[in-house]
């Protein structure tokens, strides 16, 4: 019997302008547009083989075997793709992070953005990279920002086909490094999706989402012009909003350790010493620490000092989801 395969490397990335709520949680539509950065250096990377003789699905992640809620969330992925290629074959996924597992680094948007391409191709589906972006962003919304390389934006559009991510700038247009401050003792908390629902229970979150056209053009002003100061601005008021609906929302979401705290505080200090240094938070209390590349090896050693970060990773900007050729 045939089996049919594909494996494809795909990067996390980090949100400049940040993507919480939707306008339809089933398809993953946001209420706003988002802009982020892929970090290069770390990945997901993903082997999908579909087999006729398979009777169900299987998924392991880091060689640990998957059930329940897991292997669910990508099962039902995994009939998305199915139903595109009208195929109705199981499959087995394989799955690794080459960072460090439960350092509270997102891996959501990596994984569907790697498993959208491998699964996709296995099945003999020639996407676009829209489509493909697409396809990704129905397994996690951020998932549709990792397919494009570099500087991407994610357009909000208004229907499944339309909502899907572009790159504004390639990896070499700027030298940013992500310095991500890996906090210590992070308990499990609410994870996004579960987030997302709730986003309209806070009464900031019209405000913040109203406001989202003109900090998106701020940022993608700053970022084309590579106005470093501008970008700081915006970055920092982005995160610090999202922070502010979920703090208020209903049940209220606390992401951030008294070390996070710690550093959103230091950073703007740095900033006024002449460092090139902001901050963003996504829905965890690891802080990322956006600077200059000469001024990373600065920042990452003040970030060392501070006794809750146990590990500081840096990620310069990364490349899109691609195949791996190595079946
Ligand atoms: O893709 P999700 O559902 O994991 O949502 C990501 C949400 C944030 O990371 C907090 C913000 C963002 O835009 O990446």
């Amino acid at each position: 019997m045939t089996t049919f395969t594909a494996t494809a490397l795909a990067h996390p990335n980090i949100a400049f302008i940040k993507y919480w709520g939707n306008r339809d949680d089933n398809l993953r539509l946001p209420q706003n547009g988002s802009v982020s950065m892929n970090l290069a250096g770390l990945h997901t990377h993903t082997r999908v083989s579909f087999d006729p003789a398979f009777t169900s699905d299987s998924f392991t992640l880091n060689h640990l075997v998957q059930t329940g809620a897991s292997l669910a969330r990508v099962s039902a992925f995994l009939n998305l793709v199915r139903e595109k290629a009208a195929k109705p074959w199981y499959a087995q996924v394989e799955s690794a992070n080459n960072f460090p597992t439960g350092a509270g680094i997102a891996s959501s948007a990596a994984a569907f953005a790697a498993l959208a391409l491998a699964a996709s191709s296995a099945l003999g589906l020639e996407l676009s990279e829209a489509q493909l972006s697409a396809l990704a962003r129905k397994g996690s919304g951020s998932a549709c920002r990792s397919i494009p390389s570099g500087y991407v934006e994610w357009l909000p559009g208004s229907s499944d086909e339309d909502s899907y991510a572009v790159t504004l700038a390639p990896p070499s247009h700027w030298d940013l490094v992500d310095c991500i401050a890996v906090m210590k003792d992070t308990h499990k908390v609410t994870g996004s999706s579960e987030g997302h629902q709730i986003a309209n229970t806070s009464p900031l979150q019209a405000a913040r989402v109203s406001g989202a056209p003109d900090r998106l053009q701020r940022c993608r002003q700053a970022l084309l012009a590579r106005d470093f100061d501008a970008l700081a601005a915006v970055v920092e008021l982005d995160s610090n909003l999202m922070h502010a609906v979920m703090m208020t929302s209903n049940p209220a979401l606390f992401y951030w350790e008294p070390a996070s705290v710690e550093i959103m505080k230091a950073v703007p200090g740095w900033r006024r010493e002449g460092l090139a240094a902001c901050y963003t938070l996504d829905a965890g209390p690891n802080v990322h620490v956006l600077c200059a590349v000469t001024d990373a090896p600065m920042v990452k050693s003040r970030l060392e000092q501070i006794p809750s970060v146990i590990q500081v990773l840096t990620a310069t900007a990364g490349g899109g989801a691609h195949l791996t050729f190595e079946d």
